[in-house]
């Protein structure tokens, strides 16, 4: 069957049970607005506020992601049953089915699918009411509730392997890079969240892959916290931990298309594929569509892409945009170095300091101001300039040390955001 052909279908069932003649207005909306105008929440916000409201439910059949996958290139049938089944929408961030309430003295009827093209799932949201004023109330309501219920969502990232990891607020005034990185990064993202309907119009799958590269210490992963603190969708995770499998990431990327559109992060990537339990072909497959990933934005970090498998860069359905996040230039260290120690040492110092720290990541320039301060508060005494110039000494033997083979300080932090601060 036909996507459009299983498209008519369903949008005539709901069509023909709400003639136009007895007063019926139809609404359509796809996922993206669906989550946007907060219908994906209808269920939940009628349960914990509304329960009354309620006159009618029934949810459609729902099949496994196994029996989904058998149905490559088709479509899924949806058959309506009465029975309640709740299992699957604890497990899931929207709801399917039919839902029938009564809002100010008039009937309004919901009805979701799933619909399964060659590329992907989408949901499809239809609404039929008797009174668009009554709508309109309704929607201001759900839109409240559903406002709420993102605010608290966006609280955590969620590891599919281990404790959720909490949002940290990080101003993106407080990362330092080239003039006009960040904002390409931002727009990217923005871009993908608001272009659900140009990614259907275009007939291209609705999923993306950034990837962001580069020497480690340079703000891949406080890119990702900034990101994940400042986007109002769903992020999920992998921990990189010893005991990390495939079916994590599966995991990760099946919790992800449930509440789609989301974001599923890959925390150093190289790292992640050496695990003893992850089969590079096997994430190579998923990324390649085996799983159905509509509205999936991955984001994945790496430090060194030449340990990736060429085969990771070198197809535009994996990662179609690569970010080299490039060793600070003076003009970044001098910013950051401010930003620290702006309070306590001259500017003199601090230029030359920057001046001095060609070559070196953020993790180490910042890690001179707050060594420099650490002893300072251990000799019971005020900082000076001296103090920073002493730091600048000790942390560059630091490094020297660490290319010979003792761990520096980016190791220690490289383990990604999720033991990193
Ligand atoms: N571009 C940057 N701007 C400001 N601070 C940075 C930047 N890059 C790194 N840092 C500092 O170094 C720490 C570690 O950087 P991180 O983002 O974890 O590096 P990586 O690129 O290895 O993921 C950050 O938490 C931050 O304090
Ligand atoms: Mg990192």
């Amino acid at each position: 069957m036909s996507e459009s052909r299983f498209l008519n279908q369903h949008i005539q069932f709901f069509a023909s049970s709400h003639p136009h003649e007895m007063g019926w207005k139809l609404y359509e909306y796809p996922s993206g607005t669906a989550y946007r105008i907060s219908l994906v929440y209808l269920l939940d916000f009628l349960q914990d506020r509304h329960p009354a409201a309620i006159k009618r439910r029934a949810t459609i059949k729902e099949l496994s992601g196994k029996e989904l996958d058998q149905f490559a290139g088709e479509t899924c049938c949806p058959e309506l049953d009465v029975e309640w089944d709740l299992s699957n929408e604890l497990e899931s961030d929207t709801w399917h089915g039919l839902i029938e309430i009564e809002w100010a003295g008039h009937s309004m009827h919901f009805f979701s699918f799933l619909l399964k093209s060659g590329y992907g799932y989408a949901t499809i949201y239809q609404v039929a009411t008797q009174s668009n004023v009554a709508l309109r109330t309704f929607t201001h309501a759900l839109d409240d509730y559903g406002r709420m219920r993102k605010k608290r969502d966006a609280r955590h990232i969620q590891a599919v392997n281990g404790e959720n990891i909490p949002l940290t607020p990080v101003s993106w005034e407080d990362i330092f890079l080239p003039p006009g990185f960040i904002e390409a990064i931002q727009s990217n993202v923005t871009a993908f969240f608001e272009g659900q309907e140009r990614y259907r119009a275009l007939g291209i799958p609705y999923r993306r892959g950034l990837l962001f590269t580069g020497a480690p210490g340079c703000g891949k992963t406080l890119t990702l916290k900034a990101l994940a603190y400042h986007t109002a969708a769903k992020f999920v995770t992998v921990l990189g931990k010893a005991d990390v499998s495939d079916k994590d990431i599966e995991n990760a990327l099946d919790v992800a298309c449930s509440g789609s559109p989301a974001v599923v992060l890959f925390e150093d990537l190289d790292k992640l594929i050496e695990s003893k339990d992850v089969s590079l072909a096997h994430f190579l497959n998923l990324l390649d569509g085996l799983k159905v990933m509509s509205g999936v934005l991955v984001i994945a970090t790496c430090n060194e892409p030449e340990k990736l498998d060429p085969a990771l860069l070198h197809r535009p359905s994996r990662f179609d945009r690569v970010w080299t996040f490039p060793l600070p230039a003076l003009e970044q260290r001098l910013a950051l170095l401010r930003k620290h120690g702006g309070l306590y040492f001259s500017d003199r110092a601090l230029t030359e300091v920057a001046r001095r720290t060609q070559g070196m990541s953020m993790t180490y320039v910042q890690e001179i101001v707050v060594n420099a301060l650490l002893e300072c508060a251990h000799e019971d005494k005020a900082p000076g300039d001296s103090d920073l110039l002493r730091s600048l000494k000790t942390i560059r033997a630091q490094r020297k040390d660490a290319s010979k083979g003792v761990e520096s300080l980016e190791e220690q932090d490289s383990v990604g955001f999720c033991v990193s601060n």
